[in-house]
């Protein structure tokens, strides 16, 4: 059976706000050439390129994510970005949890919670990453790391018929390290984190409501492998995803 994959690109902090648009025009360009156009495509700018990059999208089968929001909704809180104010101007996405927040600002499980919390209360999706560093997968910790990180992130929250979550796998050592986990390890994760969810919430929501997908140094020469896996249900991309060639090879193989 199909399933429609998302591909979603996770830009971080590689572009200005110039090079952002351009790339996003050259990404419309590519995909446009991909008829029809099936799978899910989510962009993730950085703050400042947001509305730019919101406004070349419109019209366009082509969704707005964020890398990060805050957990109040508003007030004093120096330099930070509410989650109400990112579905205002236009995201439907919201990466949280991501093991370089996790690593260079220190961000901890009860504050990802937080986030996703918030990122449900404003109709965002969370894209809630997870993964093991080399060390843990080393130690054998692997599968009790992820399904902490889950159980974690999703404590107290409960899915209404609307809500929407996405958890992104990617062992924290091959990221930007162009060497992908083997695919097989990749689907045995998602295995486990797919466990973790039915212990949290019904088999329906896990099923209908909720996708796991793989990210890790991805590109066009591995994700094959990726997405025939059965627990595989979308990609998220770094590296592969900063030119428009490489993103729409993706899209093409993601496009089932
Ligand atoms: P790379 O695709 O560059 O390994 O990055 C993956 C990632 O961190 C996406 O969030």
């Amino acid at each position: 059976m199909d399933k429609q994959n998302i591909v979603i690109a996770n830009w971080k902090m590689n572009l200005s706000p110039a090079d952002s648009l351009k790339l996003a025009e050259a990404i419309i360009a590519k995909l446009g050439e991909i008829k029809p156009l099936k799978a899910q495509i989510v962009l993730c700018p950085d703050f400042l390129s947001l509305s730019g990059v919101a406004q070349k999208i419109t019209g366009q089968p082509i969704m707005l994510g964020a890398q990060d929001c805050f957990w109040e909704p508003v007030g004093a809180f120096t330099g930070e970005v509410s989650a109400q104010f990112l579905h205002e101007l236009g995201c439907a996405y919201v990466i949280l949890g991501h093991s370089e927040r996790r690593q260079y600002v220190a961000e901890t499980n009860e504050q990802i919670n937080l986030k996703v919390k918030a990122a449900l209360a404003n109709s965002l999706i969370p894209i809630i990453c997870v993964g093991e560093t080399f060390a843990e997968r080393q130690e054998g910790d692997k599968d009790s790391v992820i399904s902490q990180q889950v159980s974690n992130a999703l404590t107290g929250i409960r899915l209404l018929d609307q809500d929407k979550v996405i958890i992104a796998y990617e062992p924290v050592w091959v990221i930007g390290s162009g060497q992908a986990v083997a695919p097989e390890e990749a689907e045995h994760a998602h295995r486990v984190i797919r466990q973790v969810l039915i212990d949290h919430f019904s088999m329906n929501a896990v099923n209908g409501q909720i996708k796991i997908i793989y990210g890790g140094s991805v590109k066009p020469n591995n994700v094959g492998n990726f997405l025939i896996q059965p627990a595989i249900d979308g990609i998220l991309v770094g590296g592969a995803s900063l030119e428009a060639e490489s993103f729409a090879e993706l899209v093409k193989q993601a496009n089932l």
